[in-house]
């Protein structure tokens, strides 16, 4: 039912936890399974994200997805960032099951969420 990649991210996730320092966190939440996830960003002044960390209340394929979402997201800008699709996602993972699609669209919130949030601590900064 799962792929080899979506296994492996599950049972050993990448950046897993909050990033020490984040100037961007995001949090998203899905009301239909109740999962919750958590994007950590530090974006250094090139507007390159240094740093990301996920942290999640969810399922196998959230905590699989979030882990795929902050490796393809880790090292690239902001512009870079704001493109990642959940689709990209499950494309990286070699496919997901149809009932854990709603997983990578919260990964791709979340980031989302997370870089929001950077430009509103910015905003408030000036
Ligand atoms: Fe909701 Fe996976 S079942 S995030």
């Amino acid at each position: 039912m799962y792929t080899e990649k979506v296994l492996d991210h599950f049972s050993n996730p990448r950046n897993m936890g909050e990033v020490e320092g984040a100037n961007g966190i995001g949090t998203v939440g899905n009301a239909k399974c109740g999962d919750i996830m958590q994007i950590s960003l530090k974006i250094n002044d090139e507007g390159i994200i240094e740093d990301v960390g996920f942290k999640t209340f969810g399922c196998g394929a959230a905590i699989a997805t979030s882990s795929m979402a902050t490796e393809m997201i880790k090292g690239k800008s902001i512009e870079e960032a704001l493109q990642l699709s959940n689709s990209a996602v499950v494309e990286a993972l070699e496919g997901l099951p149809p009932a854990k699609i709603h997983c990578s669209v919260l990964a791709e919130e979340a980031v989302k969420a997370a870089l929001e949030d950077y430009y509103k601590r910015k905003e408030e900064a000036k």
